[in-house]
Parts: structure tokens; sequence; C-alpha cells
């Protein structure tokens, strides 16, 4: 494969309590950079997801009761191996995702800083002591590990989004099952070659790549040895998933999808703001959750903020990721272009109009040149559905109240930005804003150190940060009782 040194990072089965699961019924990962076929690699189904299953059940005991440090050396191994191998890691997924290489190593880095931070913040798992209402009791309020824990993840982050989860499960002293997309198996499989060598023990991770999206989805919502689903991917699934996980009562996160709003008011720097809507809309070619969605500016700066903003976007350069100087991937299929293109067009004949861009792209059918649509009001399709490609739609308001209510006029409730300096604005609109995440004159808000998660139909539950262990701990409270003389 194009370029990778260790060339045992390229695996094509999936990873069961330690054995790479071989197959002959085997599915193709295409580059969406040129529709070549990267690999071919053995699917997997309801029977090797059940056996993941019960291998991560079966490993939880032992890795339970390791010691929050004996977990912690373990991770920190496999953090360093992510990082001595993000060329490899990085060029594999671009290979399958499409992101420039820049970012996807990146993405590694980025995934990989969460594997170091849950390593350390396992270690502050802190109880409590709470006064009891009779003298010969005690309460004692303990944290454990929830359990076996699962996942589903998606195409964007073929990395990051499992590592994100792996890493605060594995921290709290969970085993994980996880199930990446097909479209992206092999960063993921790449993520289990390298726990082996850190000494991971087997059962802790496992990854099972298919195609079955039903049937192994049923297995990680509904067996009864999983005692956490976690999701990030669309509302509409997360909604299938959370009825499912029901039947069973789990413990669940979902980070689902948004409709961010980036609002730009008359006091704001213009040129800070021009920078954060360009990295907040097109990175991963406008393929986030967290990507701007919908850009507010304030009537009087309306046209300076877009000319500036029209200029940025035209140095934008779009082509194979592993290409030179290229910032814009692909997008990740010719259907997904075709849907954006479908917005824009729905958009156009509402009354919209495109400043930028909008045609088919000569460089390949998943290629989509940014596109910017001026006149756009909050009613019209590319303000109401998340657009998921590189697209910016730009709305004007008048007064604060109106753009907050424009804002806040939306199922989702994920991530938003605004830039403005006053600072009493800053925060009447960073607590009036009804989302989970809220960057303030700042276009990237997402680390390891920082809470991520959404509000209203944007999910529930948070990643990173030290609200991130909370997921995967059970709270027990032990009455001692009997303790008088
Ligand atoms: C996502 O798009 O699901 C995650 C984005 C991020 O972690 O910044």
């Amino acid at each position: 494969m194009q370029g990778i040194k260790d060339s045992q990072l390229i695996k094509l089965a999936s990873y069961i309590d330690g054995n790479w699961f071989q197959s002959d019924n085997r599915f193709a990962v295409i580059n969406p950079a040129n529709q070549q076929v990267v690999a071919e690699v053995a699917d997997a189904g309801i029977e090797e997801t059940q056996a993941a299953v019960v291998a991560a059940k079966k490993a939880l005991p032992a890795w339970s009761k390791k010691s929050a440090n004996e977990r912690a050396a373990l991770m920190r191994k496999w953090f360093n191996l992510m990082m001595e191998h993000q060329d490899d890691l990085g060029r594999l997924l671009t290979l399958e995702q499409g992101k420039p290489l820049a970012e996807a190593k990146g993405e590694i880095a980025y995934g990989a800083a969460f594997i170091d931070w849950f390593a350390e913040e396992g270690k502050r798992v802190y109880g409590d002591t709470i006064p009891a209402p009779a003298n010969d009791k005690r309460i004692l309020v303990i944290k454990q590990p929830v359990g076996v824990v699962a996942s589903i993840t998606p195409w964007n982050f073929p990395n990051a989004m499992i590592a994100r989860k792996a890493a605060a499960a594995l921290a709290a002293g969970c085993t994980f099952v996880a199930r990446p997309s097909p479209l992206t198996p092999l960063s993921a499989l790449a993520m289990a070659e390298l726990a082996e060598r850190a000494g991971i023990p087997a059962g802790v991770f496992n990854i099972v790549v298919g195609e079955d999206a039903v049937g192994m989805g049923k297995v990680l919502t509904q067996h009864p040895d999983v005692a956490k689903f976690t999701f990030t991917g669309s509302t509409a699934v997360g909604k299938i998933l959370l009825a499912q996980c029901a039947t069973s009562v789990k413990k669940v996160s979902m980070e689902l999808g948004g409709n961010a709003p980036f609002i730009v008011f008359d006091d704001a720097d213009i040129d800070a703001a021009v920078q954060g809507a360009l990295i907040s809309k097109y990175r991963n070619a406008g393929q986030t959750c967290v990507c701007t969605n919908r850009i507010f500016v304030q009537r009087n700066v309306a046209e300076a903020f877009t000319q500036k903003f029209a200029a940025a976007v035209a140095n934008l350069n779009v082509g194979d990721g592993l290409g030179d100087g290229v910032t814009v991937g692909p997008m990740i299929s010719k259907t997904a272009v075709d849907n954006v293109l479908k917005l824009v067009d729905d958009t156009v004949s509402s009354g919209g109009t495109i400043i930028s861009g909008g045609q088919r792209s000569a460089l390949g059918e998943s290629f989509l040149a940014p596109v910017i649509v001026t006149g756009v009001t909050n009613e019209m399709p590319l303000a109401r559905n998340e657009i998921f490609g590189p697209v910016t739609p730009i709305i004007t308001f008048d007064s604060e109240d109106e753009v907050i209510a424009m804002a806040n006029d939306t199922e989702y409730g994920l991530a938003a930005y605004f830039y403005a300096r006053d600072i009493g604005r800053i925060f009447r609109v960073g607590e009036g804003l009804e989302f989970g995440m809220v960057g303030v004159n700042e276009g990237i808000i997402s680390n390891a150190a920082a809470p991520f998660g959404g509000v209203k139909q944007s999910g529930n539950g948070r990643e990173g940060s030290k609200y991130g262990l909370d997921d995967y701990l059970e709270i027990k409270y032990l009455c001692l009782g009997g303790l008088d003389k």
C-alpha cells in the first residue's frame, strides 16, 4: 500500500480476543479520491460481534482489577506507539477517508491525546464520604467500571472517535468492543495492532469490521453482556440505536448531529472571524458534526465579512489528500456530493444566491469545490439541515436577541461559535446559546481536556475531560451500619 513503512500496520481482519479473524467473505475499502480499491477486508458479522462481546466479558475481571497505574502504563505505551507511527497511520487514514495528509496526521495526534489524557485521569477516580443521618452509620461512595462497553463510530474520524471512547473506557477499567464504519476500517485495525504491541491484554480492546450494520448493531445494543453503548453518528441512526438499547436499559452516550451557528457581531475582529469560520467550516471538507453549518453576520459588517471570507475560500486548495499543499480533500462518496448539492439547489430555488462554487468538480465524482450561498434565511434548506459538506450559507441579522433566537431555532445543540469583543455581549450570548460547546472568538474547540458533547437532539454524555470518565463509571454507595459501641 502506497508509502506505508510498517506493513504490519495494514491489517485486513477483525481483532477479537487477541486474534485476527479470517474469512473468505471480503469487502472492499475504496479511496474516495480516485475510487480505487485500497484493500479487501474480511467481512465479520453477527457471530463475530457476539464473540467479541464474550471476549470482552472474559477479559473484564482481570482488566478491572489492575490498578489505575498499571492500566495507565499500558495505555501510555499505546499512546507512544501511535505517535511513533503517526506518519503511517495518517497516510492510511487519508487513503481510506480522503482528508488531507496533514489533517490526517493531526487526527492521529488528536486521537492519541485521548489515550494520554485518560491514562492519567484514570488515576483520579475519586470517591466520597457523606455525613450520615445517624451516628452508627457511615456513607461511602465509590466508583466502579460499568463493564463491557460497545461502540459504533463513523467514517469521518476513523481514529479519533474510537480513541476518544476506548481511552475513557479502558482507563475506567472497562473492556471494549468497537465497530468502526466499514468505509474506514483500516485505521481502527491499525490501532488494534498497536494496542497488541503495547501489551494491552487479549479481549480488552476488540475491533469488529463488517458490512452488516443492522445485525452487528443489534448485537452491540442488545447483548446482555454489554453494559454500556456509545455511538457517534447521525441523529436519525442514534434514535434507532437508543431504542434498541432501551430493551435492556443500557447506559448510553450519544454524540449525534449538529447544526452549528457561527455568529459574527459588528464589534468582532473581522479578520479573526474569517479565519475561525474557514477552519471551522472546511475542516475535513465540512464533514464533521461540529463544522459551522450557518454563518450569521450582523448587517453592517456583512459585506466586509463576506468579501474577505470569499477571498479566503478561493485560496483553499481542493485535491487528493496525498497531494502537496491540498487543504480540502474529497467528500466520502459521490452520494455525499449529490446530497449536498441537492440542499444547495433547493436553497437557490428558495431565493439564495451562489457567489462561489456550486458546480461538480473536474477532479472526480467525490470532489466538490467550496460553495458559498448568500441571501439565505434561517428557514431555507441549507440552514435547516446538517450540511456535512463544504458549503456555507450566509444569513444577515440586525440584533443580538434576533440572532440568538435564530441560532437556537434548531433541534440540534452540539457546537456554536461567535465572534465579538464586548465582554457583556460575550457572556450574554455564550449563556444564551443552547449548545453543549461554544467557541468564543475560536473556530476549533475539540481537544482531549475539554468536555465534548451536545444538548437537545445532538445527544447526551460527554467525551474527553474529567467529565468523560464519568460516562464509563457507575456510582456505588456503601452504607456501613452498626458502628455504635
Ligand atoms: C465529529 O465530527 O463527530 C467529531 C468532531 C471532533 O471531534 O472535533
